[in-house]
């Protein structure tokens, strides 16, 4: 089976004052491989979204959404979907966000990723989608699947480009509220975890 770019340690929560600073693997040590080829940006940490980041998930989901690269998020969805959601945040200011929605006992789909323009490039996206995966894994989900323009980024964490129609029917209730559909041009791709669960304790019993 498929051998992915990074290693998956268990999904924790932990208070502010832990290096992390809330949910995941917290920062990158300086020149360990991030699967980015590069160390993260200094100082930028995962956490679970509050309803208090809202507002900033808002402005940074519509900037891109204006562009039509993803899809708008309401306030009142983001509020409704708040769980789902994990931030990037650097300091006190929230650079990212990134959602992992679960469709049905053995699907979810990693969605309204997107970073503040100025921060691209930096690993910020990597790391939020990690803490996703990991979070996935933790809930024993064996897939999870992304509807994107940016292929490149997805597919360096192992996912596959697959045909639309591979993805069950229940997936695209979503997408009647997206002005492209039914003409949608994002490229769908899966990632099957449960080949890297089996994989990982091989080479853990190793
Ligand atoms: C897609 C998105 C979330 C990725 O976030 P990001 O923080 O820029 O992602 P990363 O920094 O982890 O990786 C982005 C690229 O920068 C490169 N990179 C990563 N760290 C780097 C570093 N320190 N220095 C230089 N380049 C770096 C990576 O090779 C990667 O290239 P690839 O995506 O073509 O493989 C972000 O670009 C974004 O918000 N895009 C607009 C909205 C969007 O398209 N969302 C996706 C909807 S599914």
């Amino acid at each position: 089976m498929k051998r992915l770019p990074y290693s998956i340690a268990p999904l924790r929560y932990s208070s502010a004052s832990d290096a992390s600073g809330g949910w995941g693997r917290g920062p990158t040590p300086a020149g360990e491989p991030n699967g980015a080829g590069a160390a993260p940006a200094a100082g930028v940490t995962v956490r679970k979204a509050t309803v208090r980041d809202v507002p900033t998930m808002a402005r940074i989901i519509n900037h891109w959404a204006s562009q039509g690269i993803m899809l708008a998020k309401s306030h009142h969805q983001l509020y409704q979907y708040i769980r789902d959601f994990v931030v990037a945040t650097h300091g006190d200011v929230v650079i990212g966000c990134g959602a992992l929605h679960v469709v049905w006992e053995d699907l979810a789909e990693v969605r309204s990723m997107a970073v503040a323009d100025g921060w691209h490039g930096k690993g910020v996206g990597w790391r939020m989608l990690q803490c996703l995966l990991d979070e996935a894994r933790e809930l024993g989900l064996p897939r999870v699947f992304a509807l994107t323009y940016r292929q490149s980024f997805f597919a360096r964490a192992g996912f596959q480009v697959v045909p639309h129609e591979s993805l069950p029917h229940k997936i695209w209730g979503d997408c009647l509220n997206c002005p492209k559909y039914p003409n949608c041009d994002e490229i769908a791709m899966t990632l099957d975890l449960s080949a890297i669960t089996a994989e990982d304790d091989r080479a853990e019993r190793q």
